[in-house]
């Protein structure tokens, strides 16, 4: 059973020069989440922002924080991230050797954790931790960069995985993320997903209310 739909708009996508004002506009378009993608050019081939831009804006911003780590190690810095404002927390399971611990340690940090699936990555690796997870992410690009195509396969991984969650009978959000449109989302939904990831399709456009509401399915972007 899927909740509502939450649309996650992901600052990567955003301009840089004016990230308070991005921020208070999708809030008030009708963001439900505000998606944080935190890169560190090891685990990843690109490099972004870290616990001190999160704490910054959490200044300004009622949104959930959902932060997405693409860093390896991970554990070195949930405490920061924690303390910064995350409302989530999620990580790959290729970021370190005891991922049971690093959902202990975010939950002990009273967050929300999530398990982050790579294209490449077996289902398999969420379900030993599946009673930690408040959220599972299904990847549907290579993580790195915003502005890149879905990976229609992911689509079965999306309706795998929401028969995994439904087993369990608790209310773990399934969020997808990479090259999200209102063209893909409707199959992602379809699927199974209850919160979607949109850089692209939301910063990219000229009507942030206008982008949210067509991922939604209620409307079309300009
Ligand atoms: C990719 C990031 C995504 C990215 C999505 O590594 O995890 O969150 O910002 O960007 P779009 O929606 O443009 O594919
Ligand atoms: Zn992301």
């Amino acid at each position: 059973m899927s909740a509502p739909i939450r649309i996650a708009p992901s600052l990567l996508a955003a301009d840089f020069t004016r990230l308070g004002q991005e921020v208070a506009a999708i809030e008030a378009a009708g963001a439900d989440w505000l998606h944080l993608d935190i890169m560190d050019g090891h685990f990843v081939p690109n490099i972004s922002f870290g616990p001190g831009l999160v704490k910054a804006l959490r200044k300004s911003s009622a949104l959930f924080f959902d932060v997405h780590l693409m860093i390896a190690p991970a554990d070195p810095y949930l405490a920061a991230f924690a303390e910064a404002g995350a409302d989530l927390i999620s990580l790959h399971p290729e970021a370190g050797p005891h991922l049971h611990r690093s959902l202990q340690t975010i939950r002990a940090l009273g967050k929300q954790a999530g398990v982050v699936l790579n294209p490449g990555t077996p289902l398999e690796a969420v379900a030993p931790v599946i009673e930690l997870c408040d959220l599972v992410l299904v990847m549907s690009v290579n993580p790195g960069f915003g502005g890149q195509s879905f990976i229609r396969s992911q689509i079965a991984r999306i309706a795998a995985l929401r028969a995994m969650i439904d087993a369990t009978g608790r209310p773990i959000a399934l969020q997808v993320d990479g090259g999200v449109t209102a063209a893909t989302a409707p199959d992602c939904l379809a699927a199974g997903a209850d919160v979607l990831v949109a850089g692209t399709a939301v910063f990219g456009t000229s009507d942030y209310a206008a982008a949210i509401a067509a991922l939604r399915g209620g409307g079309n972007a300009k």
